[in-house]
C-alpha cells in the first residue's frame, strides 16, 4: 500500500471521527485506483485538467477536506423565495415539515445500508424533481455539521440554477467535457455546507456525456467530502438520461405529481430502474395554496399512491 494511500486513509478516518459519521473511503477502492490510472493516461484531455494524482497528492500532503472545498468559488445566489423553503429564517414554511420527515426516513434507511448518492427523478417533465432535490439538500445541511452537494444532472433542460438563483455555468457538462476541474464546477452559496454543481451549458449529447465514465469518477473523487450527494435528473419517460445517472447512485427517489402523473407512467418509470433500490416516492403538490405540500412514501407505495 502506498504512502499516499495510507495518508488518504488516515485523513478519511480523522474526518469520520470529527463529524461522527462514517464516510466510505473512496480512494480505498481498487476500482477507483484503476480508473484514476486509466483516466490519467487518457490522451486528448486538456492540459489544465488536474490529474487525479494532483488531487491525491494535495490531500496526502496534509491539507484537509475543508481546504479542498475552499477551492470552490463562493457565488451569489438569489433563491426563489416561493419554492426554496430553507433559506429564510421561517422554519414553518408550508412543505418544510414534509422535507424534515423525508430526511428522517433517509437516515432510517441509512442505518441499514450505505446511502449517500440519491437520484431524484420522475416520469414526466415539470413534476417537481428539481424542487424536491434542492429542498432536500437544504434540509439535510440544516443539521449541524452535515455537508451536502446537489447536482443538476438534467443536461438537456437544466433548471435547478433557476430555483437557486445561481449561475448555470461552469457545471457538469463542462466537467464531463474535460473543460474544467471538479472544484471549478462546484459553487458555494449563502447556506453553509450546501454546495451546488449546476448542469452547465445545455448539452444535446447528454447520453454520451453521462456515460463517458467521468460522472462516476467525479462522484468517487468528491464523495469523501460530503455526507449526502443529491442528483437531480431528466424525466424518465421521454429520455433515458436518468437511467445513466442512476448507475452511479445508491438509490432513487421517485417524484409523483399529485392528481397529475398517470399511474401507468409512474409504474413504467420505476421499471426503468430494475436493479436500483427505490428509496421512496415523494408525492408532490398534495394540497392547493401558494405552495403545494410534498409527501413521502416508502417504495411500495408507488402503485397505490400514484
Ligand atoms: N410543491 C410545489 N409547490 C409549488 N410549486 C411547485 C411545487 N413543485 C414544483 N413547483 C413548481 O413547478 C415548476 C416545475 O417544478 P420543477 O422545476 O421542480 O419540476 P421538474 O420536474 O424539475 O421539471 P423538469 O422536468 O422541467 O426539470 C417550477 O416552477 C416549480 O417552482
Ligand atoms: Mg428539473
Amino acid at each position: 500500500m502506498s504512502r499516499i494511500h495510507d495518508a488518504l486513509k488516515r485523513a478519511e478516518q480523522e474526518r469520520a471521527t470529527s463529524t461522527g459519521t462514517h464516510v466510505e473511503p473512496a480512494f480505498d477502492q481498487p476500482e477507483l485506483r484503476n480508473e484514476v490510472r486509466s483516466e490519467g493516461q487518457r490522451e486528448n484531455m486538456p492540459s489544465f485538467q488536474p490529474s487525479p494524482a494532483t488531487v491525491m497528492t494535495t490531500m496526502a500532503s496534509g491539507l484537509n477536506y475543508e481546504s479542498l472545498l475552499a477551492r470552490c468559488p463562493q457565488t451569489e445566489w438569489s433563491p426563489d423565495p416561493r419554492t426554496m423553503l430553507f433559506f429564510q429564517d421561517d422554519d414553518n414554511r408550508v412543505g418544510a415539515e414534509e422535507f424534515r420527515t423525508l430526511r428522517s426516513r433517509l437516515y432510517q434507511i441509512r442505518e441499514k445500508m450505505p446511502l449517500k448518492r440519491l437520484l431524484v427523478t420522475s416520469a414526466l417533465p415539470k413534476e417537481g424533481k428539481s424542487f424536491v432535490a434542492a429542498n432536500l439538500a437544504q434540509v439535510l445541511v440544516r443539521q449541524h455539521g452535515r455537508r451536502a452537494l446537489v447536482i443538476d444532472g438534467d443536461l438537456r433542460n437544466p433548471g435547478m440554477h433557476r430555483h437557486l438563483g445561481a449561475a448555470q455555468t461552469p457545471g457538469l457538462s463542462e466537467y464531463l467535457l474535460g473543460e474544467c476541474d471538479e472544484f471549478a464546477a462546484l459553487q458555494r452559496g449563502p447556506m453553509e455546507n450546501l454546495f451546488f454543481m449546476p448542469a452547465g451549458r445545455a448539452a444535446g449529447s447528454a447520453p454520451e456525456l453521462l456515460s463517458n465514465g467521468r460522472l462516476k469518477l467525479f462522484l468517487q473523487r468528491v464523495e469523501p467530502l460530503f455526507d449526502w450527494i443529491i442528483l437531480d435528473s431528466s424525466p424518465v419517460i421521454p429520455v433515458s438520461d436518468a437511467t445513466l445517472v442512476a448507475g452511479a447512485c445508491d438509490g432513487i427517489l421517485m417524484v409523483v405529481k399529485s392528481d397529475s402523473t398517470p399511474s401507468d407512467l409512474a409504474r413504467r418509470a420505476r421499471e426503468e430502474f430494475p436493479d436500483k433500490l427505490l428509496l421512496g416516492v415523494v408525492l408532490n403538490g398534495t394540497s392547493s395554496g401558494e405552495l403545494g405540500r410534498s409527501k413521502y412514501y416508502y417504495g411500495e407505495a408507488v402503485n397505490s399512491h400514484a
